[in-house]
């Protein structure tokens, strides 16, 4: 074979004249009689090829053989192309070559798809033959993608001097809450290992060790039902680091980011970035991942409500919960159709209703419910509110009204294309509740994992109020995404104890789960914290691609299965008896 000397992404006029050889797959040829031209591909791009009877006939003839995407290496002369069959949407595409020899050196059959970015390809014949899938050109971009953002990161943790430390993916389950994926131990029979929902305890037991500051871009298993941001396996960008605050570590992170995307994707976010409390995020955006591209915000009207003779708005303000309100600018004219679509939206998310009203262009209320409420009462209430507006209401429970008018926020937004799609908003939520109240398990539960330390001024109320405790924790948030999210960790055993039970675990569940984290707190933990980023969510956002399984190389499908391999399959008799495994798969 003959070795390339270029690229074929590469080649431009400067290189008029050479003799060049270049090695790749057949895109595509268009046969004009007296000469063949070839599109020539590899990871770089495309060069056109040219055989040329009257130059070579011999080659010529050879030419007619190459069919898309066999695999060959051409040498030839690299010509200007004349100016009419120039092509500006090609970086070679003021060149050509006259090839002078080919060599074929693999073929191929016939794809099942045409190896093109706008090829319309059911997703699943595309994770089958994913090998030809990944020779798309988008897909070659994701992937230099990937590996960008990845160097960028390790170099910026490299300069701050975090070590590299790889965590074991055969362990013990660690509490992040989804079910893990076990794996059966040949040698310990009847015993399994859990595969790494994060590497959490080993990152807290390597700051004890003193490594100080740790990361690993590490793969993380959990087995939870599949959306398109989420995966079975995915991949995080995971750290730790001794001898901090919450603002050492949100401040060093910022500054990892804004880093990446301005070196992986020539994107500069907008820094310092803007820190929202939970409570804040969720009272006026209905999220704690809220998008800031478009504002839109949930305003209050408990008291109107409360004052009001509307029965829905009354019983729910004045029994505990909230009444929100939704302001549509403009929006007085939307159909009926549209404003009870909505309604069942709402409904479909929790909701018992969607009470609505209009504002005339002479200020009065327009609505079923107009008769319930005080014009003038209202006006004070809700003064954004303006003739020629719609407004959207949600009575009941805070969660439910918060979770609900989120979401209907967020379907407005995109639906009256209020999302400027080239901005990026970025932002820190910080004091998470410590603990949640689960009414169907009838206990505590905790909001981001066992470990995050209270709020220092919170402590107190572990004893009296424990849902009144905020957490050393933050979550990283862009453009409507959770991008990343850690905390400030126990670095007292007391305290994790204390913590520990509140949830349900005492000391003897505790020490059978993760007995080597709580006994390694005893012996001189440094105060410690640390994040993880969804490496695989970044991608998505700069790479602005839409589904996870774009993103990794290899992924599974949503029902957690990967086309290529046929993972998972059964295994033979024999490998189940080794593991004294008996199935019992009737229903
Ligand atoms: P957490 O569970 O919040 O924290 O995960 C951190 C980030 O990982 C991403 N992520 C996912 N991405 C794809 N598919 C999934 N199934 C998936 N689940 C999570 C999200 C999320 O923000 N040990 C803690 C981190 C810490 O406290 O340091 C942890 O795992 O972007
Ligand atoms: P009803 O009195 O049930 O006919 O409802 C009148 C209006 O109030 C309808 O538009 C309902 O969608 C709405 N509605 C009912 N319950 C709620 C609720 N909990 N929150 C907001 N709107 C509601």
């Amino acid at each position: 074979m003959k070795v390339r000397t270029h690229r074929c992404g590469e080649l431009t006029k400067a290189a008029v004249g050479q003799t060049v050889v270049l090695n790749g797959w057949v895109h595509g040829r268009r046969d004009h009689g007296m000469v063949m031209f070839i599109d020539l591909r590899d990871r770089t791009g495309l060069t056109q090829v040219v055989f040329n009877a009257e130059r070579n006939a011999a080659v010529h003839q050879a030419s007619h053989a190459l069919r898309s995407e066999c695999v060959v290496s051409v040498t030839g002369q690299v010509m200007a192309r004349p100016d009419e069959s120039k092509n500006p949407n090609l970086p070679t595409g003021e060149i050509e070559i006259f090839v002078d020899a080919v060599e074929i050196l693999n073929e191929s059959k016939t794809p099942p798809f045409v190896i093109e970015d706008d090829a319309e390809i059911t997703e699943s014949i595309r994770l089958k033959y994913r090998y030809l899938d990944l020779r798309r050109p988008k897909m070659q971009r994701i992937l230099t993608l990937r590996h960008n953002i990845m160097q960028a990161v390790r170099s910026f943790l490299n300069d701050e001097r975090f070590l590299e430390v790889e965590t074991p993916i055969l362990t013990k389950s660690t509490p992040e809450g989804a079910r893990d994926y076990l794996v059966p131990s040949r040698v310990n029979p009847g015993e399994f290992y859990a595969l790494p929902q994060s590497p959490q305890l080993f990152k807290q037991v390597l700051m004890v060790s003193g490594v100080d500051r740790y990361y690993q871009i590490a793969r993380c298993f959990r087995d939870e039902d599949l959306r398109n941001d989420r995966q079975p396996e995915f991949t995080q960008i995971d750290l730790e680091m001794s001898f901090v605050d919450r603002l050492d570590v949100m401040g060093l992170m910022e500054q990892m980011i804004v880093k990446v995307f301005r070196e992986a994707g020539g994107v500069q976010l907008p820094a310092p970035f803007p820190r929202m409390t939970y409570a804040e995020a969720v009272g006026r955006y209905g999220s704690d991942k809220p998008d800031l591209r478009f504002d839109m915000p949930l305003h209050d009207v408990t008291a109107f409500a409360a004052a009001s003779e509307f029965k829905v708005f009354k019983e729910a303000a004045t029994k505990g919960g909230i009444v929100k309100a939704l302001i549509v600018k403009g929006g007085a004219g939307t159909p009926r159709s549209r404003i009870d679509a909505l309604g069942e939206m709402a409904k479909t998310f929790g909701a018992k209703g969607l009470a609505w009203l209009k504002i005339t262009q002479e200020g009065q209320l327009e609505s079923v419910i107009a008769k319930f409420l005080d014009a003038k009462a209202f006006a004070v209430a809700l003064p954004d509110a303006k003739p020629g507006d719609l407004v959207l209401f949600g009575a009941d429970k805070a969660a439910i009204v918060h979770d609900v008018l989120g979401r209907i926020r967020l379907s407005l937004g995109e639906e009256l294309k209020l999302i400027d799609a080239k901005a990026w908003k970025p932002l820190w939520v910080t004091e998470f509740p410590l603990l949640d109240y689960s009414p169907e398990e009838k206990r505590y539960i905790f909001m981001h994992n066992p470990f995050a330390a209270p709020m220092d001024e919170d402590l107190a109320f572990l004893d009296s109020a424990p849902l009144k405790v905020r957490a050393k924790a933050y979550d990283m948030v862009l453009n409507g995404s959770e991008i990343g999210g850690g905390s400030i960790r126990n670095h007292r055993s007391d305290i994790q104890l204390r913590i520990l039970d509140l949830l349900g675990i005492n000391k003897e569940q505790a020490q059978a789960k993760f007995g080597f984290l709580l006994d390694a707190l005893e012996y001189g933990a440094p105060p410690h914290g640390g994040i993880a980023f969804g490496l695989d969510r970044l991608i998505m956002l700069l790479g602005a691609v839409g589904s996870i399984r774009d993103v990794i190389a290899f992924p599974k499908t949503q029902r957690a299965q990967c086309p290529l391999t046929d993972a998972p399959s059964s295994v033979s008799a024999d490998q189940l008896k080794e593991l004294r495994i008996k199935l019992d798969l009737v229903e």
